[in-house]
């Protein structure tokens, strides 16, 4: 049921539509300010870092619309679907408080009916790192933002820089087929110890906790040492064995072409850092730019 700004006394200014003749109708409605749509899909668990993209899209002058779904097809079978955190009430109060205009809340046999035939299949970008570490995740993250960008169309759609990969993979697909929306990237948003900001965080234990920060002062200390000009291979051997020896079990820490996502062996104006590294059950992804 869509919840009108008049129906709805617990999110007075913003509409929820579950269903897709809801969403339309909210949509149309939000079209007739003429200045377009904006969108921010997320999977719910809200923090600071979602605040900032809804935001950004709010600040962009065009009304915001947001998606919660946790999406099953971006898990792959070793990885538990069902302990990704949820709590709709929080979530929704967040996207309220940063202005959002619409709530898209859809099920599962909404963005998965049956029958169904169709998925992205991905090459470039999405190969290596967490392409490799996690299976059949970028298809899923692909397959399911086309969809909501097929249903919400809106003009630009906000991600974080925090998943340098998928920001890189869903640019790429929207490119390549010629989808009519602009990707927009907005800067990872950091605890004050540096730990960037993740859905994964609260899993971590008080000891895990103080270890955390590491991963981002080893990725910002091996940026300074490429920019005055280490040899590359060393420098980033030395930030594995620290973070190994800090606690981490060390997925990849590599030096990248920022767009591609294929390993250099030099910093180039636009190279990134990037790092998965385990501690405990949680992986922790973060990186930086090398100016
Ligand atoms: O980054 C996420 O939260 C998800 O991968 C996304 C983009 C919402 C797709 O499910």
């Amino acid at each position: 049921m869509l919840l009108s700004n008049a129906a709805c006394t617990k999110f007075p200014h913003m509409m929820i539509a579950r269903t897709l003749p809801d969403l339309r109708a909210a949509c149309a409605s939000l079209r007739e300010t003429g200045g377009g749509l904006t969108f921010v899909p997320t999977m719910g668990a809200l923090h600071d870092g979602h605040r900032a993209l809804v935001k950004a899209a709010v600040a962009s002058g065009a009304p915001a619309v947001a998606s919660i779904f946790v999406n099953p097809l971006q898990f792959n079978p070793t990885e538990d679907l069902s302990r990704y955190p949820r709590d709709e009430p929080a979530d929704l109060a967040v996207l309220e408080e940063c202005g959002c205009s619409l709530a898209w809340l859809p099920d599962v046999e909404t963005m998965y009916p049956a029958g169904e035939a169709t998925t992205i299949s991905l090459t470039g970008p999405a190969e290596r790192w967490e392409g490799d570490a996690r299976p059949g995740h970028f298809r899923g993250v692909a397959t399911v933002c086309a969809k909501l960008f097929g249903q919400v169309r809106p003009d630009r759609a906000y991600f974080g820089e925090k998943d340098w990969q998928q920001l890189q993979v869903i640019g790429r697909m929207v490119a390549d087929l010629l989808l009519p929306l602009e990707i927009v990237g907005i800067e990872t948003v950091r605890e004050t110890d540096g730990l960037a900001m993740s859905s994964r965080n609260r899993f971590l234990s008080p000891a895990e906790r103080a270890i955390a920060p590491v991963l981002n002062r080893m990725l910002k200390e091996t940026a300074r040492s490429l920019v005055e000009g280490a040899v590359t291979e060393p420098v980033l051997d030395n930030a594995r064995r620290n973070l190994t020896e800090a606690g981490f079990g060390v997925d990849y820490f590599a030096l990248v072409d920022g767009p591609t996502l294929a390993p250099i062996a030099f910093a180039n104006p636009t190279a990134r850092l990037i790092a998965t590294a385990r501690l405990g059950a949680i992986r922790l992804l973060d990186n930086v730019a090398v100016l």
